[in-house]
């Protein structure tokens, strides 16, 4: 696999794993690493292709990321992207400044020259352009590629050196035919032939588990979800008996979900589990007794998680590693993930505790993406049902109570979601939207029912498709399918005379309400 390797040196972008994730795509392995990586360990790696990856700040500013001019003359392909493109111009002579004209959005390229990054791709294409800087000259011995209408320099080259650099970013879809030029940079310039796939992905995670576990005992925290359903049973493959799943009802589960999970990995199960539930509802409850703020709430339940799970660890004496299913979206957004903004923190990344009595924590999906984590759950066996259905966070109902979390509101929240989804499936739409579910807003109205007076709660509803969960749209659902969910959820749920359908995208807005 080895062989095989690209790159990608992180220079704080958005769309890093994007980059990765393409090149996966085209049947490379690929790893992230950080711009202050030592040049000697990249000699060490002996990638076949290295890629430079955008990021926010000016390149020709004194303590902006850089990198040395030996990262262009080691003979292994590079492409800088964005930021990327700007830093190689930078070291190798270029002139990089502040554009007279941000560009922003998407923008159509014209390709000037035969170049190897651009073959089978269109002489005009669209591209998805971010930049408030521009190389208003490249680095000498570098010919332009392609330009736009304000870039003079979209792309330049220096073919005889395997120097690529791309203004625009290709890892995001918007570039129409940017898989195509990520895919001639790592198969045709790089030389990868193109062997991984996602079963050594998990071959060689269970590999990397089993040496870095030795003989030392494994707790693992499940869900239920398909994340940590897909971690527990990698660990399960790996370590076997090492491994005890302990899953916590922390009272924020779906309706019935509790009894679901136990009924799929309890001893009546499939699996070979260690298996332990431990209903914790009140315990939960109490902490988050008359906190409103999201922040708050997500790390006392993160907090009060790993709590749980440490005295569950004690009992079962001397446990060095703790596994968790955190993937990829969930550290991005929490801000592990370079310097890319907080925006949320991920239960189980940011809502960590400061000291956990742990060894060490195992995250094997921490670079996968949700549809990556369901393709290797399947490449394990797991069946399709648990695989593909739909996502559900960490904190639970705790995120989709807006304000304070009561048992009387999670009540009317798993009333009104199990309503919403039972009606999806009635109307043959549960693999429409990727993900859907009530939440109980904190707003009361008044209206009026069998002519009496009511002050009531709103449930918001919601649904969404994505790709990857970074950025999502709302789906269009049926109108008569929210009619008949509004009207059962009204008569049905005691506490709720008002329903909402949630329209926002994200960004601006996100999947969860909190
Ligand atoms: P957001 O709300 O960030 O959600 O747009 C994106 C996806 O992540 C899920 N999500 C979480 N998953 N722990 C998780 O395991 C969390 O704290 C968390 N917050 C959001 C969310 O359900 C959606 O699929």
């Amino acid at each position: 696999m080895d062989e095989e390797k690209v790159i990608v040196i992180d220079f704080g972008g958005q769309y890093n794993q994007l980059v990765a994730r393409r090149v996966r795509e085209c049947n490379v392995y690929c790893e992230i690493y950080s711009y202050k990586t030592e040049i000697e360990q990249i000699k060490k790696m002996n990638p076949k292709g290295i890629i430079l990856t955008g990021g926010p700040n000016s390149c020709f500013e004194a303590d902006s990321p850089t990198c040395g001019r030996e990262l262009f003359e080691l003979g292994i392909p590079v492409l800088g992207l964005c930021y990327g493109a700007q830093l190689m111009m930078h070291v190798l002579g270029g002139v990089v400044e502040h554009a007279p004209v941000r560009e922003y959005g998407k923008t159509e390229v014209m390709i000037t020259a035969d170049s190897p990054i651009f073959e089978q791709v269109s002489k005009r294409t669209t591209c998805w352009m971010s930049h408030f800087d521009y190389i208003s000259k490249p680095a000498p011995g570098f010919e332009i590629t392609a330009h736009t209408a304000d870039c003079p320099v979209a792309a330049a080259e220096q073919k005889e050196k395997n120097l690529y650099l791309i203004q625009f970013h290709p890892e995001v879809l918007h570039t129409a035919e940017g898989t195509k030029m990520l895919y001639n940079f790592v198969r045709k310039i790089c030389g990868c032939k193109g062997t991984w796939r996602m079963d050594s992905f998990v071959e060689d995670s269970i590999q990397k588990i089993r040496e870095k576990v030795g003989a030392g005992k494994v707790l693992c925290a499940l869900s239920g979800g398909v994340d940590s359903s897909v971690a527990a049973v990698m660990l399960s493959e790996a370590i076997g008996t090492q491994l005890t799943c302990v899953f916590v009802d922390h009272g924020l589960l779906r309706k019935n979900e509790g009894d679901e999970v136990e009924a799929v990995f309890g001893s009546e199960g499939p699996y070979e589990l260690n298996f332990i539930r431990i209903n914790a509802q009140e315990r939960f409850y109490q902490k988050l007794a008359g906190v409103t703020e999201p922040e708050e709430k997500r790390k006392i339940i993160g907090e009060e998680f790993i709590r749980v799970f440490e005295e569950e660890a004690k009992k079962i004496g001397a446990v060095d590693f703790l596994v968790q299913g955190t993937i990829y979206p969930d550290v991005v957004e929490s801000g592990l993930g370079g310097e890319s903004a907080v925006i949320k923190s991920h239960h189980n990344v940011g809502g960590l505790p400061d000291c956990v009595d742990f060894k060490e924590i195992v995250e094997p999906l921490r670079n996968l993406f949700k549809d990556e984590v369901r393709k290797a759950g399947l490449e394990l066996g797991i069946p399709e049902y648990l695989v593909l259905r739909q996502p559900f966070p960490g904190p639970g109902l705790g995120i989709r109570i807006i304000g304070e979390v009561t048992a009387e509101k999670v009540r009317i929240v798993q009333d009104a979601d199990a309503i919403y989804r039972e009606e999806i499936a009635n109307a043959g739409l549960n693999r429409n939207p990727d993900q859907y579910f009530a939440a109980l807003t904190n707003m009361r109205s008044v209206g009026v029912m069998g002519d009496e007076r009511t002050y009531d709660y709103a449930v918001a509803l919601r649904a969404v498709n994505t790709v990857d969960f970074m950025t999502a749209e709302a789906t269009e659902i049926p109108f008569a399918v929210l009619q008949k969910v509004m009207s059962r959820i009204i008569n049905e749920v005691d506490g709720v005379n008002r329903v909402f359908y949630d329209l926002t995208s994200k960004p601006p807005g996100t999947v969860e309400f909190e």
